[in-house]
């Protein structure tokens, strides 16, 4: 997803917006660029590759002082990502730069009706067009903003512009409309940026800007108003992390330092949350009991590793409240025609809080006339904001572009959820919710404890470096923790990995098995009904020739025999175990991308944040 920095204020403005693209570099990008406004003129360098190529290409073109500055890194929609196609984009007469994050969906007709008068387009972006539709705009209008007010009332799509002008040094101009925009106030000096990361540096004061809002910065103002003109107000609020949360620590990788954090987010997300009888208190929930007890049906939607956590969501939430809970993958959940209605709680869960696909699940579903529940990490993103109801993990800035700490943090958040749900309809099916909650506030203890296996793990992986294909077994909630650890192996080692339902294989799969294929098998507990179903699942695999894997809580000697490796795991109640048996799995696939010499926080082709469709 792009990242986009702008600057006024009293410091060198190109060096400000140069180093606030560098701590968005997570979000995975193929081209950076940075304007300046200096001396009645507009000043561009951008160039495809990573930051260092822009960065050289200043120190070897050295832009004008100035106070000045917006900057780019691109994740290419429309256009290869090459120099031509890079961001910043500026109007023919050279006199306004444009950045763009999102994409203008009405882009052709606006660049045939450009093209149509004389105008001359240099790339193949979308983002182009906007840079001339101002400049045309701007005799009309007399000022940038107004222009880019009337110039927003034309787009459609997803975009958040942020533009300067040659001739109004000190003065940044932006539009949000559903991708994410954050202003940083500083001390004679504002900032604008897509995530606080870029300025938390500088400052903690945040403001988040609304669906279709302009906002215009210079050193000592900050003017927000809608496309219309007309004021709006706006919620300003504090960073609650430092800017040494965002950076390594003294790791060598932001995902290692996030594998390791995963004891204190669940420790963090539970904070606060369970007082000691047992009961759970979700302050701010904004959901009446009297609604919480008249829903006839959950559906939890989202993607990637957030789907994968509200697959395991949906056993606590059955089996606590009986209250029926569909899955659905957000990208398909609003064209399959689903049937929800006041009586249905949906429940968006985003890391990010920006993704595209959930978010415009979410809006479907609240059209639909059902209440959306956001579980969240993004403080003031977008999804909570939209939603009538959040819950906030709290496992601090991901970075990585796989997440780790925070689907632990979700599966915690689903779960409280589920046992407020039940305290409220009376259900706590199976056992008492204190009993639950007793649990839940052993287990940051327990992945702690699960991290000392990692060594172990790293070995393993080095095994089976070259193996063609991975695959993932287990059975109720180890089945979606199969699909996380294959979907791990897949974005950082680049492997093939498929995450099956144990009892399936038999009805296809097996035939995949040959010697030596590695399959990782995630065991329930001892005692637990499908314990004995999923020994049997590892002597079909292993007869056929796998390299057995297996996952078993300590003092489970039933597997010995049949694993060729076994990764022990605390020994804790079955729907809990998906908090401590996903941290191996993310260990085996970071060592097996970083063995491979791959960019593990930024994988190939990912972004930490889709927010396009
Ligand atoms: C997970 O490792 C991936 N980075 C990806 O699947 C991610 O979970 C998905 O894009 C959803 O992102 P979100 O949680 O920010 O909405």
């Amino acid at each position: 997803m792009c990242g986009i920095v702008g600057y006024v204020g009293k410091q060198q403005a190109s060096t400000v917006v140069v180093d606030g693209l560098r701590r968005l570099e997570y979000r995975g990008y193929d081209s950076a660029g940075v304007a300046i406004v200096a001396n009645g003129a507009i000043e561009t360098r951008k160039k495809a590759g990573k930051l260092t190529n822009l960065e050289a290409e200043i120190i070897q073109t050295p832009l004008t002082p100035s106070h000045t500055a917006i900057g780019h890194t691109r994740w290419a929609t429309h256009g290869a990502p090459n120099d031509v196609n890079a961001h910043p984009h500026v109007s023919e007469d050279g006199t306004i730069a444009v950045i763009h994050n999102g994409i203008i969906e009405n882009f052709a007709y606006l660049r045939d009706e450009l093209l149509a008068s004389g105008v001359t387009l240099r790339s193949e972006t979308d983002t182009e067009i906007v840079a001339h539709l101002l400049a045309a705009q701007m005799p009309a209008s007399g000022n940038l903003a107004d222009a880019l007010r009337a110039v927003c009332q034309r787009l459609t799509g997803a975009f958040t512009l942020v533009a300067v002008q040659a001739d109004t040094p000190d003065l940044v101009v932006a539009a949000r409309r559903n991708s994410p925009l954050v202003v940083g106030r500083g001390n004679g000096e504002n900032f604008l940026a897509s995530d606080v990361a870029a300025f938390i540096a500088h400052t903690r004061q945040a403001i988040e800007l609304g669906q279709d809002q302009i906002v215009e910065i210079t050193p000592t103002s900050i003017v927000v108003t809608d496309f219309f003109g007309q004021p709006v107000d706006v919620t300003e609020y504090e960073v609650t992390w430092d800017a040494s949360a965002a950076e390594k620590n003294g790791y060598d990788l932001f995902m290692l330092k996030e594998i390791a954090e995963q004891p204190k987010a669940v420790a963090d997300t539970l904070i606060g949350r369970i007082d000691t009888d047992g009961k759970v208190k979700l302050d701010g929930l904004n959901l009446s009991d009297e609604y919480l007890q008249g829903i006839d049906k959950i559906i939890i939607t989202a993607c990637g590793t957030a789907y994968n956590s509200g697959l395991i969501a949906k056993y606590a939430i059955e089996h606590w409240t009986r209250v029926p809970c569909e899955v659905e993958l957000a990208s398909e959940f609003r064209y399959r025609d689903p049937i929800l209605d006041a009586s249905t709680l949906v429940i968006a869960i985003s890391q990010s809080g920006e993704t595209m696909d959930t978010l415009m699940a979410m809006r479907y579903a609240r059209e639909q006339g059902a209440k959306v529940l956001a579980i969240c990490n993004s403080n003031g993103s977008t999804i909570p904001r939209e939603s009538d109801s959040v819950i906030y993990t709290i496992a601090g800035p991901e970075v990585a572009v796989a997440s780790t700490k925070a689907f632990l943090t979700q599966i915690v958040a689903c779960y409280l959820f589920a046992m407020y749900l039940a305290q409220v309809r009376g259900t706590a099916y199976g056992q008492p919710n204190e009993q639950i909650a007793l649990e839940l506030g052993r287990m940051s203890a327990k992945v702690d404890l699960v991290l000392d296996t990692s060594e172990g793990v790293r070995a393993i992986a080095k095994e089976f470096v070259n193996s063609p294909s991975v695959l993932f077994i287990g059975r109720s909630v180890g089945f979606p923790v199969a699909l996380e650890g294959a979907l791990k192996l897949k974005e950082l080692a680049y492997m093939h990995a498929e995450g099956f339902a144990a009892g399936e294989l038999k009805h296809g799969p097996i035939a995949l098995l040959e010697d030596g294929v590695p399959v990782f098998v995630i065991v329930p507990p001892l005692g637990d009904e499908l314990h004995d179903k999923i020994v049997s699942n590892i002597q079909e695999v292993r007869a056929r020739g796998a390299r057995t894997i297996v996952l078993a809580e300590e003092g489970d000697e039933s597997i010995n025999e049949f694993a060729h490796h076994i990764i022990r795991l605390p020994k804790c109640p079955a729907l809990l175990q998906p908090l401590v048996s996903v941290v191996p799995l993310q260990v085996f696939a970071c060592e097996m991308a970083t063995v491979k010499g791959f960019d593990v926080d930024q994988p190939r082709n990912l972004a930490k944040s889709v927010t396009v469709e």
